[in-house]
């Protein structure tokens, strides 16, 4: 059997593992990647596309940056649509923030790149991998690479294997506690080429069901209907997708949607997902591993992101000063921002969907927060500040703070732009059928 040693074994070279291997290089922690499928399939895989300004300047800081800058699409705000009228919330007046769309295959592409460049040790289409001995001071991955068993000896385990992944699996039954909600519907998504319909994302609340028109590039749409929980693909022909799309996204009879050929299509199941803590001994989970959110509020890529800058810190301090404090709270610390994520996630999917089991009450009650949300100032910044991750920085602020602080004063987060916000207040701009 072939052996390799490395100080941090990382299964999985998703946006978490890529991530933090590149992080944990430039700090000089030494790691390997270990990827079951292969180069070609994580590259083209079509997933997230939102990224939060803090997921932004966490790249750009990380050196990973030259071609989102150049590529990616900022954003400022979003249409909402309902009641046959469209609003529009700028979340850059509310926050100071911006969000960018550039697609999670892009975010990895230039990921796997620069660990190509600093010769990282980044292994695709690894079989079999299995974590072992994760309770001693010498956890390793059993795995087969290329036919040959291979045998990885780490400090530490990373495993950023996403939701069906082996490491949460490995971990004794009886260490984990598991938190999980299933909605009564799912996503249809579609890749689409032709050039988004609008500058910004439409969330449109129907009463056929929610639709949310989003984009990847200037070229390339990404829009998404809500769908029953066990939709078939094939009840579901271009004719159809496209049918629906323009009936929920419908503005006084007016025909608004650019239609092109579908490049993918696939369905999303809408679920809720923590495990707690996202630790056993030395065997780190990381991402999607640990946690799931539904789609809607577009936090899941955001929060792994989080978990990795908190991950390799620790690591970091770790090798810097034998110190694992940090290595110690991960879990803890994580999982605020992580409940956060969630708490958000199910207020965006519980206000934009139509479920099935809602009687007429239940509908007046999320029209009236919908109306809420574009005519109170208050409503909106509280929203904005969790869609754009302005409210999970202030949470990583908190953490540190004594433990009885006072409400509302905490440290504001460190930008300069939520600080200049506060002289720039500008009203919800709303938008009546004739505009
Ligand atoms: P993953 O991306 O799942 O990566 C895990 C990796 O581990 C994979 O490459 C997998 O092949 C590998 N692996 C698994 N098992 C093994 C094994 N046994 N051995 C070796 N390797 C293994 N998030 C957002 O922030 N914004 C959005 O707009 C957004 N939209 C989304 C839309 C859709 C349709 C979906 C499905 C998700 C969306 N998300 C979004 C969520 C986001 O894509 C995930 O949160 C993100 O991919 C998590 O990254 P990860 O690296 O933790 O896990
Ligand atoms: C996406 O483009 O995939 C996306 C954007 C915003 C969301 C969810 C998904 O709220």
């Amino acid at each position: 059997m072939r052996r390799l040693n490395t100080q941090v074994v990382i299964i999985g070279a998703g946006p978490s593992g890529l991530l933090l291997s590149h992080l944990l290089s430039r700090r000089g922690v030494e790691s390997v990647v270990l990827e079951r499928r292969t180069r070609e399939y994580v590259e083209q895989r079509v997933r997230a596309g939102l990224l939060e300004q803090g997921t932004v300047d966490l790249l750009r800081g990380a050196g990973l940056a030259d071609r989102l800058d150049r590529e990616g699409l900022v954003h400022e705000g979003f249409l909402l649509r309902f009641e046959g009228r469209e609003y529009r919330l700028c979340f850059t007046d509310l926050t100071g923030w911006t969000t960018c769309m550039y697609g999670q295959q892009e975010v990895v592409k230039d990921l796997i790149k620069a660990r190509e460049t600093a010769c990282g040790q980044l292994y695709f289409g690894v079989e079999d991998a299995a974590p072992l001995d994760i309770e001693t001071d010498a956890p390793r991955v059993r795995c087969t690479m290329g036919g040959e068993a291979v045998e990885v000896v780490a400090d530490f385990i990373a495993g950023c294997d996403g939701f069906h992944g082996i490491c949460r699996p490995s971990i004794p039954s009886g260490a984990l506690t598991t938190y999980e909600h299933a909605y009564p519907f799912a996503w249809l998504g579609i890749l689409a080429s032709v050039p988004p319909s609008t500058e910004e994302l439409i969330y449109a609340v129907h009463e056929r069901g929610f639709a949310l028109h989003s984009m990847r590039t200037p070229a390339i749409s990404r829009l998404y209907l809500q769908v029953g929980p066990r939709e078939s693909l094939a009840e579901w022909p271009d004719e159809r997708i496209w049918a629906e799309l323009r009936t929920r996204f419908a503005l006084d009879g007016r025909e608004v949607l650019n239609e092109g050929p579908i490049l993918s299509r696939g369905v999303t199941e809408m679920r809720s997902f923590v495990v707690e803590p996202m630790q056993y001994r030395r065997l780190f989970l990381v991402g999607d591993a640990a946690h799931i959110v539904p789609p809607s509020a577009a936090k899941g890529l955001n929060l792994a992101v989080a978990d990795v800058q908190l991950l390799a810190t620790a690591f970091t301090a770790w090798y810097a000063n034998g110190s694992r404090e940090l290595l110690d709270g991960y879990s803890r610390t994580a999982l605020g921002a992580v409940w956060q994520g969630q708490e958000f996630s199910a207020l965006m999917t519980s206000l934009l969907h139509r479920f099935p089991s809602e009687d007429d009450y239940m509908v007046r009650l999320r029209q009236a927060r919908l109306r809420d949300l574009v005519t109170s100032r208050a409503t909106a910044t509280a929203f904005a500040e969790n869609y754009v991750g302005l409210a999970r920085a202030r949470l990583a602020e908190a953490i540190d703070a004594p433990a009885v602080a006072p409400a509302f004063e905490q440290p504001d987060p460190p930008s300069e732009t939520v600080t200049s916000l506060k002289t720039r207040v500008r009203d919800l701009d709303a938008r009546g059928h004739a505009s």
